[in-house]
Formats: structure tokens, sequence, C-alpha cells
């Protein structure tokens, strides 16, 4: 390990990653990180203007001890006006989450193009996960979770379905995303 961002303060270890959330205009990934961090859900869109960051701290256990992880969360804007600030928000990221939404196949379609962006910008390696969001607007789904699953296994990664209205399983990406973080940290 590194251990470049490790502080132990008064024994507990604390970490700090910087992860990003990335994915096409509307998918809801400003919904997903309001849910999680104040635990609201607003119906009007706002589009988000270059990125938004969010601390959000998450306990880990490893071996016994437990680790504070420090999530530096970067909400990133999916509309294209902002492309061109993608070179210094990706920049050091140590983590990703791809969202999409089931009810919009083209959203889906672009997940690859996201993961070529960072690929572009040397994160090929990084941990992440595919998520896909508003699992609460069952009748108009269009991606399947086979399909979706099919694409998680070409990434490389988990795939998980959200929905920022209801919360459901919300909070188990943030912890899912400083566990794979945290372990590849150690990994490496
Ligand atoms: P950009 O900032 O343009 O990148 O969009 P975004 O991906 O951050 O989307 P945002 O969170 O702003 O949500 C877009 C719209 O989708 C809003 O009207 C939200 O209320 C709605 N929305 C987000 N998540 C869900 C969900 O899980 N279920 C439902 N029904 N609507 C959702």
């Amino acid at each position: 390990m590194s251990g470049e961002e490790e502080i132990v303060f008064e024994g507990r270890t604390e970490v700090i990653y910087k992860i990003i959330v990335v994915g096409d205009p509307q998918v809801g990934k400003t919904s997903v990180l309001d849910k999680y961090s104040s635990k609201k859900f607003k119906t009007q869109y706002i589009p988000t203007v270059g990125t938004n960051i969010v601390k959000e701290i998450v306990e880990v256990e490893e071996k016994s001890e437990k680790i504070m992880v420090n999530l530096m969360i970067w909400d990133i804007a999916g509309q294209p006006q902002f492309y061109m600030l993608h070179r210094p928000y990706f920049n050091g990221a140590d983590g990703m989450i791809l969202v999409f939404d089931i009810t919009r196949s083209s959203t889906f379609s672009n997940m690859q193009n996201w993961y070529n962006t960072a690929v572009k910008y040397g994160l090929s390696g990084i941990p992440r996960i595919l998520i896909g969001n508003k699992i609460d607007l069952k009748d108009e789904r269009k991606i399947i979770q086979p399909m979706a699953e099919h694409l998680a296994d070409k990434l490389n990664c988990s795939y998980y379905e959200t929905s920022a209205k209801t919360g459901d399983n919300v909070k188990s990406i943030f912890k899912k995303m400083a566990e794979i973080t945290r372990q590849s940290k150690v990994k490496s």
C-alpha cells in the first residue's frame, strides 16, 4: 500500500478518496447523492453546473479495525457543454460511479462512452460500479437487469439498481464504493 493519503488520528485510521459520479443528463446523479446526504428527493430537474462536491464518511471494517473512509464525491454535470471540464474533474479520481436511467435506452448505450472517457484520462483500472437508477418507474423500464449485468461484466464491475425517489439501494452503493476503493488501495 502506498499509504500516502492515510492519517492515523486518535487511534483511528482515516483515508480520503475522490469518487466521480458520471452519466448522461437527467439520469439522477444529483438526486441519488442528495438522497444519500440529506434524505431528500426533489421532482424538479435543476441541471448541475460544472460539478458539485459532497463529502461523506463511510465506516469500513478491515481485519477487525474500523477505517473511516472520507468520500469526496464529485457529482459531474452530464450536459455536453461541460465536457471540456472533464479533464480536471476526472483527474486523480480513486473510484467511479457510472449512472444510467433504466427508462431511457440512450443513457444505457452511453455508459460505454463515459467509461471510455475515464480510460482516456488514465482511469481504466479504478474501482467502479454501474448503477441503473429510477427503478420506481417500473412501467417505463427499457433496460432489463440481464442487459445491465452483461455490461457490468464487460466493464468488470458490479451492477446495482437504485431509486433516488424511494431510496432503494442508495446507501449500499456508497458503502460498496468505499469498500472497493479501500480494498484496491490496500492491494496496491
Ligand atoms: P445533470 O445535472 O444534468 O447531469 O442531471 P442528473 O443526472 O444529476 O439528474 P438529476 O438528479 O438532476 O435528476 C433529473 C430528474 O430525474 C429530476 O427531475 C429528478 O427528480 C428525476 N429523478 C432522479 N432520480 C429519480 C428516481 O430514482 N426516480 C424518479 N421517478 N425520478 C428521478
